[in-house]
């Protein structure tokens, strides 16, 4: 994949795009078929333990990218910009993007529309790929005063379309709409030539993306409405480490199959 292929798939074949953050879960949606894997600034609430994204920094995304980039080498890999690593200078911005492609990302990612254009277009320039995200941008949570859905008013819906069409000028060639009614992210969709991927944004984006935590099931205590269990991870994962501790306090853990005597031929693996 790279991003010429991508952007021809408009049209022809939907784009599917999953969140990562570590090599294993990078290199099973590398074998699972994923077309684009995004190291999401989710990482904060998903891996890092952060109530939101606002505290990611660059130096937690890197170590991130560069696992994924080594769990699944041939993939395409979306890094995500962190908070305050491109809203304050274009130089900083293109350096600190730039940093993610020496590390094994193919592109970058940033939330915000059309007052990010000039900066879309440094970073191309710069020969960094960029994908956009419009809509809701949870790094502007504290703006918006929560996790609204966008597109609901006409004054919304035309600055989406401006967005949408000033970051495609500039040069982005994908953009994610999250949380957008689906009226809207369609008339997004057909008014764009590049690629629109979704989340939460209906059923007429030219792509799906979901957070890897939601569509496996690993969190038990909140899945947004909008995205689908595709896996119960938790409960298998709870059993598995149940099933551990009872074996070991009962003595039925390690059995002589699992252990070594000075008879033992060959090495460590199964
Ligand atoms: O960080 C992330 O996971 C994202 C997706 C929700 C698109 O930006």
């Amino acid at each position: 994949m790279n991003v010429e292929k991508l952007k021809k798939m408009k049209g022809k074949e939907k784009i599917v795009m999953v969140t990562a953050y570590d090599a294993p879960s990078a290199r099973i949606a590398r074998d699972a078929g994923i077309d684009v894997i995004l190291v999401g600034d989710s990482l904060g609430n998903n891996v890092l333990g952060y109530e939101n994204t606002i505290p990611v920094t660059m130096e937690e995304m890197l170590i991130h990218v560069a696992a994924v980039k080594r769990g699944a080498p041939d993939a395409f890999i979306v890094a995500d910009m962190p908070f305050l690593s491109y809203q304050t200078s274009v130089e900083k911005a293109v350096e600190n993007a730039g940093k993610f492609l020496k590390v094994g990302a193919n592109a970058v990612k940033i939330e915000g529309g059309e007052e990010f254009g000039e900066l879309v277009q440094k970073l191309v320039e710069s020969g960094i790929p960029v994908m956009g995200h419009i809509g809701l941008t949870p790094q502007f949570v504290n703006r918006f005063g929560g996790y609204r859905v966008q597109g609901k008013t006409e004054k919304n819906r035309e600055y989406l379309l401006r967005s949408a069409k000033e970051l495609e000028k500039r040069g982005a060639f994908a953009i994610v709409l999250e949380l957008i009614v689906e009226e809207v992210a369609k008339e997004i969709t057909e008014s764009v030539s590049i690629p629109t991927i979704g989340i939460g944004s209906g059923r007429f984006c030219d792509g799906q993306v979901l957070v890897w935590h939601d569509l496996l099931g690993l969190n038990p205590d909140f899945v947004p409405r909008f995205s689908k269990k595709y896996a119960n991870l938790y409960e298998v994962i709870l059993k598995a480490l149940q099933d551990f501790r009872r074996e070991v306090k009962e003595g039925l853990f390690p059995t002589e199959e699992h252990s070594f005597t000075d008879k033992s031929k060959g090495g460590v693996s199964s």
